[in-house]
């Protein structure tokens, strides 16, 4: 009897601390779609057209996410915030979510300086389309073996 109440306390605790991390996971996917939504819906223009480095790579984030959302905190981290900052801060939201998203998924990444460069509506959206992909997945991309960048 005792060893039965042993055996469904720890049943217990797997059944309701695994879906924590998950469930953490999920909800700040879906925080980065919605920050990344927000941001194209409310610019400024100046903001949404701003050359950003090409380097968020769309297909390589669906089958290995943490590289490309490293990727994506550095090029948006990086944006000048005094410049292009709006009322409601969107940019340093969806900083703070991509961080928080990345340590529960740490990764090294490198941006090239002198690359292809792209529009900031241009990654928002591939950005927000990974997220999605992840987010719908019944198991989030836990890989953290990254192929390197060509
Ligand atoms: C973001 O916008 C796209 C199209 O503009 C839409 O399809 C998608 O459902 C939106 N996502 C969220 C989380 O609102
Ligand atoms: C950000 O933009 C403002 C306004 O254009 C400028 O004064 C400031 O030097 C810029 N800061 C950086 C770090 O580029
Ligand atoms: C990132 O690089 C640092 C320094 O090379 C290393 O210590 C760390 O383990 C790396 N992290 C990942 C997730 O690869």
């Amino acid at each position: 009897m005792k060893t039965l109440a042993l055996l469904f306390s720890f049943a217990f605790v797997l059944v309701f601390t695994a879906p924590t991390k998950t469930s953490d996971e999920h909800h700040l996917l879906k925080r980065i779609m919605i920050e990344a939504n927000k941001t194209r819906d409310e610019g400024p223009e100046a903001l949404l057209d701003s050359l950003v480095p090409a380097d968020f790579n769309q297909v390589r984030c669906k089958e290995h996410g943490p590289e490309d959302f490293c990727i994506a905190e550095t090029i948006i981290s990086t944006l000048n915030q005094t410049q292009y900052g709006t009322s409601d801060n969107n940019i340093g939201t969806i900083s703070r979510v991509l961080k928080q998203y990345n340590r529960l998924h740490p990764s090294n990444c490198t941006v090239k300086k002198n690359g292809d460069e792209e529009q900031l509506r241009a990654l928002l959206m591939n950005l927000h389309d990974c997220a999605q992909i992840i987010f719908a997945r019944p198991h989030p991309v836990t890989h953290h073996k990254t192929t390197p960048a060509l």
